[in-house]
């Protein structure tokens, strides 16, 4: 088999689909290898990322990391959920094939672009968290 269970779960079901009206931050990422789209929605009250939802134009595998993805940083601490690289995306889906690794890049993007637009929004200095947005 390709793909493992968790991805396939991940593509049939996925979580947190769909938009938001109220998001207090919006990333958008598009992926330059295969012209894929993620859009990426954040709640946040105080530190903690209380919801996401994602929408994409792209393929199995960012649908699935897009999904666990969105599963690992909700109820996170910003912090960390600006640490969340796609390669712990892809361990906790139990790996990928190689040819799509680069799938798994829009959603920790896409985050990291949407927690920008909050800090902008927001007026924060982003630098305390910063490093690699
Ligand atoms: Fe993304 Fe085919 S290149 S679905
Ligand atoms: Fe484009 Fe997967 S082929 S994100």
């Amino acid at each position: 088999m390709l793909y493992s269970e968790k991805v396939l779960d991940h593509f049939a079901n996925p979580r947190n689909v769909g938009d938001m009206k109220d998001a207090d931050g919006i990333g958008e990422v598009g992926n330059a290898k295969c012209g894929d789209i993620m859009r990426m929605y954040l709640k946040i009250d105080g530190d903690v990322i209380t919801d996401v939802k994602f929408q994409t134009f792209g393929c199995g595998a960012a649908i699935a990391t897009s999904s666990m993805a969105t599963e690992m940083i909700k109820g996170a601490k910003i912090e960390d959920a600006l640490k969340l690289s796609n390669k712990a995306v892809v361990e906790a889906l139990d790996g990928l094939p190689p040819a799509k690794i680069h799938c798994s890049v829009l959603a920790e993007q896409a985050i990291k672009a949407a927690l920008a637009d909050y800090f902008k929004k927001q007026g924060i200095d982003p630098t305390p968290f910063v490093g690699d947005i």
